[in-house]
């Protein structure tokens, strides 16, 4: 089993990232490969909506990181998916990501093409970290990623969320997420 996490925080050691490494972590203890990419550290543009993907598997607009990203989304048996909160949404890197995948909603919703037909189709689990102790905060993200994982033809396997995080009293790395986040991540390999 090959497992993607997709690292969505500028902060390469935040909160968002402990709870990824915490779901690959238990990935790995189930026998996955796992392979995580900090998306800050990739030349990801924005879609400029110039529709060249109407016609076609791929953005053809940009010559940039999204080829990787490309490549794995179709090679791999589940992608954790992983972004802070900002202004109650996903992060500008995330944002950027999920929407030059515009070329995979076209092929299944235009196109009708499945790509996954008589295949197990791969699963994709959320997890978020926000500084609210809100749970509803969590609300509009969760339909952008259910979104994200529709189009790519995953199928939404749920999400993990920590909220509170700002609060210093109440450092991540202790705090029960962290081991539902792995929990989830063994469940993806089942
Ligand atoms: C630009 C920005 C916007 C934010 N917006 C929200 C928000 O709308 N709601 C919220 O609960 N927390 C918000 N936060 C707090 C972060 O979600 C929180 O600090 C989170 O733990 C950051 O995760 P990280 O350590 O992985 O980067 C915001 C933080 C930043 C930097």
């Amino acid at each position: 089993m090959r497992i993607l996490g997709i690292q969505g925080s500028p902060c390469l050691k935040g909160n968002t990232a402990a709870l990824l490494d915490a779901a690959l972590r238990g990935a790995s203890e189930s026998g996955a490969d796992v392979e995580r990419l900090d998306l800050v550290k990739l030349d990801i543009n924005p879609c400029m909506a110039c529709h060249q993907c109407d016609s076609g598997n791929s953005c053809r607009r940009h010559k940039d990181d999204m080829g990787v990203i490309y490549k794995r989304i179709r090679e791999v048996d589940a992608i954790v998916l992983a972004s802070p909160i900002y202004f109650m949404g996903v992060t500008a890197q995330t944002k950027a990501m999920i929407d030059r995948c515009q070329c995979f909603w076209i092929e299944k919703y235009v196109d009708k093409i499945r790509f996954y037909d008589g295949k197990r189709r791969p699963r994709g689990l959320f997890v978020s970290c926000a500084g609210s102790p809100k749970q509803v905060v969590f609300e509009p993200a969760i339909h952008v990623v259910k979104a994200f994982f529709a189009a790519i033809d995953y199928q939404y396997s749920g999400q993990v969320l920590l909220g509170f995080t700002d609060d210093e009293a109440l450092p991540v790395r202790k705090r029960s997420a962290l081991q539902e986040a792995e929990v989830a991540g063994k469940h993806l390999c089942h």
